[in-house]
């Protein structure tokens, strides 16, 4: 049995949530979106929290959601491309479970990466994403227990995630 969280961690567009939720069918555990999780919360989506309450009331949120979450049984959370940037958020995750970078191309991102639900991007354009990147590529990869490549597309994404998981969990 797989006791512990799987946080997903990564870029905007790096492939966290369609990933996370198709492994956690698969491997028949709960699937938890932070975002979701705050969204659901507010009573709005995380486009409105930023116009109406500020980035830093949607970044204490994520703090709260990962410390809610990390007393609950065992699931596959996708986080938010910025929940590594708190250093608290960090502890939380390394403390209750093992950290997956999803790491995918910049060039891959740019390439289908949607604005739209994403405030910090459609305020600023798609130039922010390489600028985002750099500014976190060592936060996530510092961080991670294990990379996953996702630049071979989303079945051998899917895949590989499903093995590199099994073989973390040997006993799962
Ligand atoms: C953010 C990423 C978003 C969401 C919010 C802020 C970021 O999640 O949490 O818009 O700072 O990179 P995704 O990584 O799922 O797009």
């Amino acid at each position: 049995m797989i006791d512990r969280h799987i946080f997903l961690i990564g870029m905007p567009g790096s492939g966290k949530s369609s990933l996370g939720k198709r492994l956690a069918g698969r491997i028949r555990m709960t699937y938890i979106d932070t975002d979701q999780r705050i969204c659901q919360a507010a009573g709005c989506t995380v486009t409105e929290i930023f116009e109406r309450y500020g980035e830093q009331a949607f970044r204490n949120a994520e703090t709260n959601v990962l410390a809610e979450i990390a007393y609950e049984p065992p699931a596959i959370v996708s986080t938010g491309g910025g929940m590594v940037m708190r250093e608290v958020n960090q502890a939380i995750m390394r403390n209750h479970g093992v950290i997956v970078l999803i790491d995918r191309p910049l060039e891959d991102i740019m390439g289908d990466i949607k604005l739209d639900r994403r405030p910090l991007l459609a305020r600023k354009g798609l130039e922010e994403v390489p600028r985002l990147y750099e500014a976190r590529i060592d936060v996530y990869r510092r961080l991670a227990d294990a990379v996953l490549d996702n630049s071979q597309g989303y079945y051998n994404g899917m895949y590989n995630l499903e093995k590199l998981v099994r073989s973390l969990f040997p006993w799962g």
